[in-house]
């Protein structure tokens, strides 16, 4: 029997996922990235948060994140038992809080449109909340606690990403793709800065830089910039929370997601500027005057790290996971806020068309087709 040659193009954490789980499955995998995992997925905070990254209006995306939240558990035993070292998973849950009326006003809101969902989300006032989490403030005056939304250490879990993969036979080659390769309406392989790669099935998983890769997604996945910063906790400074600690500020959204060790990494501005990754001043300011009243005992910590990434954005903010073009490629980007929550469905997902399975219920939602227009504007027909 004649294995088939399945290329990823892009290391972050989808394509090292779908590089993972395809290769246990028997694919001969090879995985093109110039710089593998130190693109958005390295610099992320690993929320795992489909319920309070809920928006009214994107139904279809919380019900993809909560059915890819309830896979985590399992994905990352799994991982750590691949890869031989930790993915990463955290389990203390996450609290919401708002500081003034107006941020204490949209909680409410939110809080009721979960609880039409039925979603496990308790409001709680600000003493209740400093029971659970003592970092907070005084300014905080009220909130919600999610124990169902969780985190992960990103960075631990790209390492053991990599690692199960290459344990399971991927082969990592550090290139850049230039497009990919078709003959008679069927992909075979994929152009690259250092000569040409032959395969039989291909997955554009190349995040914000995706849309160079093919015609029909350059008009779809834009690049949004967001900066986070790393502390680290020093002897004397008042302990970090334990649950991730979402905030409304004057507005304002930040995150705290603890480390363990004490840290926490704090994000995210976003802006859309194109492929810009510089650390502005601005953005620097703005998260760390807002987490400190969120969670006054910062002052205290070591800045570690200032960093920015560039998430892959989509028109609904759905990713697009599914088939593209010709016979062979597939396509996995465009998850925006949410690709360390969505790695295992969207693996899932795509070793289930790489063998001709049906897709995990919430995934046709992501389907690119709903994009036909725009496909068909690209001059390029739609299967
Ligand atoms: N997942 C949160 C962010 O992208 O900032």
């Amino acid at each position: 029997m004649t294995i088939s040659r399945f290329t990823v193009i892009g290391a972050g954490v989808i394509g090292l996922s779908c590089a993972w789980r395809a290769a246990a499955g028997g694919f001969d995998v090879t995985v093109l990235d110039p710089a593998p995992a130190t693109g958005a997925s390295w610099v992320a905070g690993g929320m795992l948060a489909p319920v309070t990254e809920a928006w009214p209006g994107e139904e279809a995306l919380l019900e993809l994140g909560v059915a890819s939240l309830h896979r985590w558990p399992g994905f990352a035993a799994e991982l750590t038992a691949a890869a031989g070292r930790p993915a990463g998973l955290r389990t203390e849950g996450t609290v919401v809080v708002a500081t003034g009326a107006g941020d204490r006003a949209e909680l409410d809101t939110l809080a009721g449109y979960l609880a039409a969902l039925g979603r496990d989300v308790e409001r709680l006032g600000g003493r209740e909340l400093r029971r659970l989490e003592p970092a907070l403030g005084p300014e905080v005056r009220g909130g919600l606690s999610v124990p169902g939304d969780l985190a992960v250490d990103n960075r631990l879990l790209l390492a053991a990403l990599r690692a199960a993969a290459e344990r399971a036979g991927a082969r990592f080659v550090e290139r850049s793709a230039i497009g990919v390769l078709e003959d008679g309406g069927q992909v075979v392989g994929v152009a690259t800065d250092g000569g040409d790669v032959a395969a039989d099935h291909v997955l554009i998983c190349a995040g914000a830089r995706s849309g160079a890769l093919r015609p029909e997604l350059a008009g779809l996945i834009r690049p949004i910039k967001g900066e986070i910063l790393r502390l680290a906790h020093r002897a004397g400074a008042f302990p970090a929370p334990t649950r991730t600690v979402r905030a409304l500020v004057d507005g304002r959204p930040v995150y705290a997601v603890p480390r363990d060790g004490g840290g926490l990494v704090i994000g995210a501005t976003q802006y859309e500027t194109g492929f810009d990754t510089d650390v502005t001043v601005g953005g620097v300011r703005d998260l760390l005057r807002d987490a400190e009243r969120v969670l006054p005992g910062i002052a205290e910590y070591t800045l570690v790290e200032s960093a920015a990434g560039v998430r892959p954005g989509s028109p609904d903010n759905l990713p697009l996971i599914g088939a593209l073009g010709p016979a062979g490629l597939l396509v996995a980007t465009g998850h925006h806020r949410n690709g360390i929550l969505l790695a295992p469905i969207t693996a899932e997902a795509v070793l289930a068309l790489l063998q001709g399975h049906p897709v995990p219920d919430a995934v046709p939602a992501a389907d690119p087709s709903r994009f036909a227009k725009e496909v068909a504007h690209a001059g390029v027909d739609q299967r």
